[in-house]
């Protein structure tokens, strides 16, 4: 009883806090996490399946009781409201040029996952004076009401800001397929986030594979490559089968763990999300808030 009135006080206090200009449903639903993990989704190659993975990934990991939030980091396009259907209005350019709060642009998906779109928006951040940093990254806080799990989908490659996100993030998940072009970049992401940070938590998905062998055989090429050569340690997350009920769910534009929930693919989703739900993250003390991440990104960024 104790707890739920805590947990209350500290909803009636958040809701306090915030201006009158901010979206009210989006408020309603806010309540602070005591620490919000952050997984990042990368790949060396691109078009390996990121988007749709981290879209129904965040959608099944929501189903167990996660509040989860997507930030779509591809500078590019809007990729994960294309594969939604939703077409976001406002990205983080607009809370960067102060037009608009965090709530104001975070768009509720399926499962009540929550979206937000970065747009070019980050690119600004290499020319903004300190001062507005440090206020924006105070707002960046907020989203730590929001989510248990922040996913963030990130373009391929080894970009700077690609990496940024990456180093910054507390796991990150490196998107491959047994493609060897897949497998050669996937290599040359890990050993050039292993030259940053030897300690980072690496965790391996082989999408599209035709068999759970393929997909071992994949993990083990990568597994024994970064062991031998780059002391790097990689765990494995697991495998997603080649299914056609991607591709037609793309075309829907519906996340197919809604549209297809008992294709083969889902039921791969699912283990994912239970698995990473299970494991114990540890979070270096230094590292564990919302705006510390978001720190250490635009300082790596600048
Ligand atoms: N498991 C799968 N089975 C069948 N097709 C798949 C699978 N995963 C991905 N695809 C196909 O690959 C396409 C690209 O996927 P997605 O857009 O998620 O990749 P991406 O890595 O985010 O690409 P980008 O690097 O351009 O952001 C999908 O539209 C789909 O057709
Ligand atoms: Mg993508």
């Amino acid at each position: 009883m104790q707890d739920q009135a805590a947990r209350l006080r500290e909803i009636i206090n958040q809701r306090r806090s915030f201006s009158n200009t901010v979206n009210e449903k989006n408020k309603a639903s806010a309540m602070p996490s005591s620490s919000t993990r952050i997984i990042c989704v990368t790949s060396g190659k691109g078009g390996v399946g990121k988007t749709n993975f981290t879209l129904n990934l965040a959608i099944a990991l929501s189903k167990l009781n996660n509040r989860v939030v997507i930030i779509d980091a591809d500078l590019g396009l809007a990729n994960v409201d294309v594969v939604m259907g939703v077409l976001p209005k406002y990205t983080l350019l607009d809370v960067i040029k102060g037009n608009k709060e965090l709530e104001d642009i975070m768009v509720t998906g399926p499962n009540g996952i929550k979206i937000i779109s970065g747009g070019s928006g980050v690119l600004d951040l290499i020319d903004m004076p300190q001062d507005q940093i440090t206020h924006l990254i105070d707002k960046f806080e907020n989203i730590s009401n929001y989510a248990d799990i922040i996913l963030i989908d990130t373009g391929a490659g080894l970009s700077k800001s690609v990496l940024s996100f990456v180093l910054a993030a507390h796991e990150v998940i490196v998107v491959c397929t047994p493609e060897p072009t897949a497998i050669t970049d996937a290599y040359a992401m890990i050993k050039t986030i292993g030259i940053k940070d030897k300690s980072k938590k690496l965790k391996l998905l082989i999408n599209r594979v035709e068999n759970v062998n393929e997909g071992k055989i994949t993990f083990e090429k990568l597994k024994n490559a970064s062991d031998k050569f780059l002391n790097i340690n990689i765990e494995k997350l697991g495998y997603l089968l080649e299914d056609i009920h991607v591709s037609r769910s793309v075309k829907l534009q519906q996340p197919f763990i809604i549209q297809f929930p008992n294709s083969p693919v889902s039921k791969n989703i699912e283990l994912i999300a239970s698995k990473l739900t299970n494991d114990k993250v540890e979070l270096d003390n230094n590292n564990t808030t919302t705006k510390g991440f978001f720190n250490k990104v635009i300082s790596l960024f600048r």
